[in-house]
């Protein structure tokens, strides 16, 4: 589909004027920036990673083991280290998902040798001739030498749905207990970390209206209240309930409402951060990962993820009204793509691995603008999940690894980190576009904007299929001195990196033109661009 075939229509009545036609060199998109009124700082743990014992995503993406050929530091896959270090990955959340509700964390320390083999949840499935037994070779001691190695955080997710809250506060006090002080300490050391691995955050349960235990809202709050009576206090913990699922139809409004009235008077108990669940869910659909068919499935997609925004709002909104100094923040611990079961990149057995496209890229750049728009809401997010899973940055089967086209997002990226959010108007012609059934309206231009020690760093999308025009503009004494930009895009919107062709889609360097106080450039169709803007 030709751009001119989009319908487009005036998103800010009478701005539409302001704009000259495309394919000239007429501005199309004005940005305007308030660098001088910053508001809210980007938790950098919004940039956080989800891991889980499901397919190939601990054994073989990241836990190769210490006597492998592949390249490792002790027994983790050394370019997995690398590039997770090289992106600055905050956090890790581990071991689940669905796999934390089953899992008992007894089982995977002591001596690897003696160490038993246990059901995974994903087991049933399995394609058949293979098989999910947890070996628990990969347990507390070595996710947490991956963090130490990484630079991360842990976030662990306790059991709430098969275990008790014994088990968890032992969990706790084996992680975080002082050396010599409890006899877990003791056995902490004896297994080889004689110093505390003091974790901070902690999942309450997973999913507890799933797979975490089919609960009901209300019978998960009591649950949820039992659970955090007495937890240990070695670290303070940063205690994250299970939220709502997101990406259903009704956006599961009623979890939030019943979780949160559940908690009513229970006082001091509200959690520090409140897990949201939304996965742009395609699985009823035919639109498959590795192929982008149509201008309909490119959009569709890009759509769907988009409605993240609505779905923070709305359920901001809802907790608002039982916690109203909002003193819980989102923990939006599982976000990403999720297709119809589609050829898979890797062996069936690496369960739910996809492959990454161009589309994918541009549909986590426009997530992180959407979480940077609601810093103040956010204390954490994670993609799910990092290596060959959903919407994963890595691909690696053996000795094969490649970095997806949403690695680079992350690289790009990076640079809001720990900023503030500067206030961004976009002025635009927004367009209406083909989805899967009718059409819809998006914006033809997105964003975010953040300051970090006199340096801007402004990011846009352009998901339409023409180039875009664009001036930023900055309101205050201050202007720009110097701009570079570079942007992800390829002529192909299904394009993707494989182990044969690694590069085929990676950022370049944009022109950024400076002059009267102006910042000018042509966003490439189909593109995520970064342009980092030097103050004066
Ligand atoms: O990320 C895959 C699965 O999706 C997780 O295990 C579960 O929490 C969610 O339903």
């Amino acid at each position: 589909m030709h751009r001119r075939e989009v319908l487009r229509t005036a998103a800010l009545a009478g701005v539409a004027g302001l704009f000259g036609s495309r394919g000239g060199a007429a501005v199309e998109a004005e940005i305007e920036l308030r660098p001088e009124s910053p508001g809210a700082t980007i938790d950098p743990h919004v940039y956080g990673h989800f891991i889980e014992h499901l397919g190939g995503v601990i054994y073989d993406g990241i836990w190769v083991g210490r006597d492998s050929k592949i390249a490792n530091i002790q027994g983790l896959r050394r370019s997995f280290v690398d590039d997770m270090k090289r992106i600055g990955a905050p956090n890790l959340r581990w071991p689940g998902g669905c796999f934390a509700d089953g899992y008992h964390w007894r089982t995977g320390i002591g001596p690897a040798a003696r160490r038993t083999r246990t059901y995974n949840y994903w087991e049933a499935q399995m394609p058949k001739g293979t098989n999910a037994t947890e070996t628990n070779e990969f347990g507390t001691h070595e996710f947490m030498a991956l963090c130490r190695l990484v630079g991360a955080e842990p976030y662990l997710a306790a059991n709430v749905g098969s275990a008790t809250p014994q088990e968890f506060y032992d969990w706790v006090g084996y992680c975080n207990a002082p050396a010599g002080s409890l006899s877990l300490a003791d056995e902490r050391a004896a297994n080889g970390d004689r110093e505390p691995f003091n974790v901070r955050f902690w999942g309450v349960g997973n999913e507890s209206w799933g797979c975490g235990g089919n609960m009901k809202p209300e019978e998960y709050a009591t649950e949820y209240r039992k659970f955090i009576a007495q937890v240990p206090a070695y670290t303070k913990p940063f205690l994250v309930a299970v939220g709502p699922r997101g990406h259903s139809l009704d956006m599961d409004m009623g979890w939030t409402t019943g979780f949160f009235e559940g908690l009513r008077g229970a006082r001091g108990r509200i959690p520090d951060g409140y897990a949201l669940h939304y996965y742009t869910d395609f699985r009823p659909t035919p639109v498959k990962a590795e192929t982008v068919a149509n201008a309909a499935e490119w959009y569709a997609v890009l759509h769907k993820g988009a409605l993240m925004d609505q779905v923070i709002e709305r359920h901001w909104e809802a907790m608002g009204k039982v916690d109203r100094e909002h003193r819980s923040k989102f923990v939006i611990d599982e976000w990403g793509n999720w297709y119809n079961a589609s050829s898979r990149p890797l062996e069936p057995r690496y369960l739910l691995s996809q492959w990454m496209t161009l589309r994918d890229a541009l549909h986590a750049a426009m997530t992180f603008d959407i979480f940077h728009r609601h810093a103040e809401k956010i204390a954490m997010a994670n993609i799910a999940q990092t290596i060959n899973c959903l919407h994963s940055l890595f691909l690696a089967q053996g000795d094969r690894y490649v970095r997806t086209p949403v690695y680079h997002v992350f690289e790009m990226y990076r640079g809001h980190m720990s900023g503030r959010v500067v206030p961004m108007t976009v002025k635009a012609e927004s367009m209406q576009v083909p989805l899967l059934e009718g059409t819809g309206r998006m914006a033809s231009v997105a964003g975010s904007a953040s300051l970090k020690e006199g340096v801007l760093t402004v990011s846009l999308t352009n998901p339409g299929d023409a180039a875009m025009p664009v001036r930023l503009r900055f309101d205050g004494a201050k202007k720009p001195a110097e701009a570079r930009a570079s942007t992800l895009t390829h002529e192909s919107r299904g394009a993707a990196n494989t182990f044969e062709s690694p590069e085929e889609v990676r950022p370049a360097a944009l022109k950024a033109d400076v002059s009267a106080g102006a910042v000018s450039l042509l966003l490439p169709k189909q593109s995520a661009t970064v342009i980092t803007v030097r103050m004066a």
